[in-house]
């Protein structure tokens, strides 16, 4: 199938997505509007480009972190609800679970009710307008420390907001091992919260099983490392744990690939490995949920069916209940078989 027509068609198909992060969707421009917000001025071309240059993860983080700071008070966000319409829109996305890290926007004075508050109120209006449910999943991060993730899920336990889903573990793999935040998630499952976790992104597969075995993870975040250890693969083809796979986002901080065509991702598919395909960042990576699909279709070997599948994995592996996750299944058959009985020499 050529390009135009399979953007047609996934434009067409109701998605879900989780696994994004959402201070990582307001496009380019709308950054450079907050930074003049906060600094007086726009940024120059140089520096927009300094700004989305990384060559690992942790120079990814410090860009992540540089964004977080250009918000200055918790109206800001409402440049995060603006910009989540708009892709949710553009990519056809009914259903969305996204990550929110609080940790250096509490640092400088943010109100965490207020910020979920604002949040949770602008994905309200989304959902009117568009149709599109955004839930909210509080990364407690691995980069400050034990104390301030258990101090994130005590804001998180206090608020019993009930958009805010689960809590998730981003930051730095290398320097924060999931082993370390082994009480904070215990903690969250004992309350009834959903864990999720990155892992597998820069560390090996030990990371991946820490993750699983001491954080009862959910679903790994990446996961990438998976593919250099066969009986590890066995052992998550069997337990049909989901793998939040983020492709260009791997690319971009480069650890285990460095072209999307190398991506392990479908042997780990051919495998029986539970997969669901993101973004992570749209804005940082500049890729779409819609790119994603098509770089895995164009690069990757996956066959339409397989695409399909992969869409349905998104609502499958999502935290809601079963006859949501049918119903929702149910009308990705449905646009996708109206959409080729409506393309007949597709
Ligand atoms: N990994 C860890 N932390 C993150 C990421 C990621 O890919 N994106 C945003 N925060
Ligand atoms: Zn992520």
């Amino acid at each position: 199938m050529d390009k135009r027509d399979f953007y047609s068609l996934l434009k067409a198909v109701p998605k879900a997505e989780i696994h994004l992060h959402q201070e990582a969707v307001p496009e380019r421009k709308i950054i450079n509007k907050l930074y003049k917000k906060c600094s007086g001025r726009e940024m120059t071309e140089v520096e927009l480009n300094n700004l989305f240059s990384y060559s690992d993860l942790e120079g990814f983080l410090q860009s992540f972190m540089s964004v977080q700071r250009m918000f200055t008070e918790e109206k800001d966000l409402r440049f995060i609800i603006d910009a989540l319409d708009s892709y949710v829109h553009a990519n056809n996305i009914v259903y969305a679970e996204t990550f929110f890290a609080p940790t250096s926007l509490l640092k400088k004075g943010f109100d965490f009710t207020y910020s979920i508050n604002i949040l949770t109120a602008g994905f309200k209006k989304i959902k009117e307008k568009r149709g599109c449910t955004i839930k909210t999943i509080v990364d407690v991060s691995r980069s400050f420390g034990v104390e301030n993730a258990q101090h994130n899920l005590d804001l998180v336990l206090h608020e019993k907001n009930p958009e805010i889903i689960g809590i998730g573990l981003g930051g730095s793999e290398t320097f924060g091992p999931a082993r370390d935040f082994a009480s904070v998630f215990d903690n969250a499952k004992k309350a009834g919260l959903h864990t999720v976790v990155h892992a597998g992104e820069t560390e090996d597969s030990w990371s991946m099983k820490d993750a699983i075995n001491l954080l009862h993870a959910e679903r790994i975040g990446h996961g990438t490392s998976a593919a250099y250890d066969e009986d590890f693969i066995k052992e998550l083809a069997q337990r049909q744990l989901p793998l939040e796979v983020c492709p260009t986002s791997n690319i971009f901080t480069k650890k285990y690939v460095k072209e999307l065509k190398d991506h392990p991702v479908k042997q780990l598919f051919d495998k029986g490995v539970f997969i669901t395909i993101n973004t992570d960042d749209p804005s940082f990576f500049k890729v779409s949920l819609i790119d994603e699909y098509w770089n895995i279709y164009k690069l990757m070997g996956f066959s339409l069916e397989n695409i399909r599948t992969i869409i349905k994995n998104g609502f499958r592996a999502s935290f809601i209940s079963q006859e949501e996750k049918d119903a929702y299944c149910a009308k990705v058959d449905e646009a996708w078989n109206a959409w080729f009985e409506s393309h007949p020499k597709a």
